[in-house]
């Protein structure tokens, strides 16, 4: 994946705050889990916004991520604040930590770059790490979003593009369909599909602040 791994030398493509809903998700596992700290698993963590907040909230935070750099540039984030989280550069269809058993996951922004196959592999060991009862949340790029279908189609709703800052990264476009059949296996806690209708929009992707049309999953 050398298109991210360049990104995150670029600090336009470097995302700082946290998403409120991983925050959020976080408080939703220790309510279920009291006991701290729990562990909790940022899946393609990217520049590390959220493994420094899992740290910063007093768990035991896993980062992993094929970045390379990114994984530098979280680690170089947590030492800079006196935090520790375990780090892997691995992709997403690895079990990054084996042997450990997360009370929680997440991926914010970062499955659907990939084909069916593997994403279906990725969500697996999810499946495969969590304590009974732990919970995974995800952020997925639906059917509906704007930037829909960039690029040449791969498989059924994969595309990849030649162009821009997102060059041969695959995107996975998912319909209600394609998230339930994703998740066969386990119980959906909440299914949202967060719509964005752009009226007018003269802005490159890369720097657009506002959110496309996508599917915010817990299970
Ligand atoms: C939009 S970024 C989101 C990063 C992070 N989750 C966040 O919210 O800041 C997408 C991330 O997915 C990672 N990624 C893409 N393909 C991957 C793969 N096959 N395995 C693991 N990570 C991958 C990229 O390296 C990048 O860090």
């Amino acid at each position: 994946m050398a298109a991210w791994n360049e990104l995150f030398l670029n600090e336009k493509f470097i995302a700082v705050l946290p998403q409120p809903e991983v925050f959020k998700f976080v408080k939703v596992l220790e309510r279920i889990f009291p006991d701290k700290p729990l562990s909790i698993w940022d899946l393609c963590c990217g520049a590390g916004r959220h493994t420094v907040l899992l740290s910063q909230m007093g768990h035991k935070a896993y980062g992993s991520d094929i970045s390379e750099n990114g994984i530098i540039h979280t680690q170089k984030w947590l030492d800079n604040n006196g935090l520790r989280a375990t780090l892997k550069v691995a992709d997403m269809t690895e079990q990054a930590f084996p042997g450990t058993t997360f009370h929680g996951a997440f991926s914010w922004d970062a499955l659907h770059h990939n084909t069916i196959g593997k994403i279906n592999k990725a969500v697996e060991n999810v499946y495969e790490s969590l304590y009974d009862g732990g919970m995974f949340m995800v952020s997925l790029i639906s059917t509906k979003s704007g930037s829909s279908f960039h690029g040449k189609e791969i498989e059924k709703n994969t595309y990849v593009t030649e162009e821009g800052s997102e060059a041969g990264v695959p995107h996975h476009y998912f319909d209600e369909q394609g998230i339930r059949d994703l998740f066969k296996k386990w119980k959906i806690i909440s299914l949202v599909e967060i719509e964005s209708t752009y009226i007018e929009t003269n802005i490159d992707f890369s720097i657009n602040p506002f959110p496309y049309t996508k599917w915010n999953v817990i299970v």
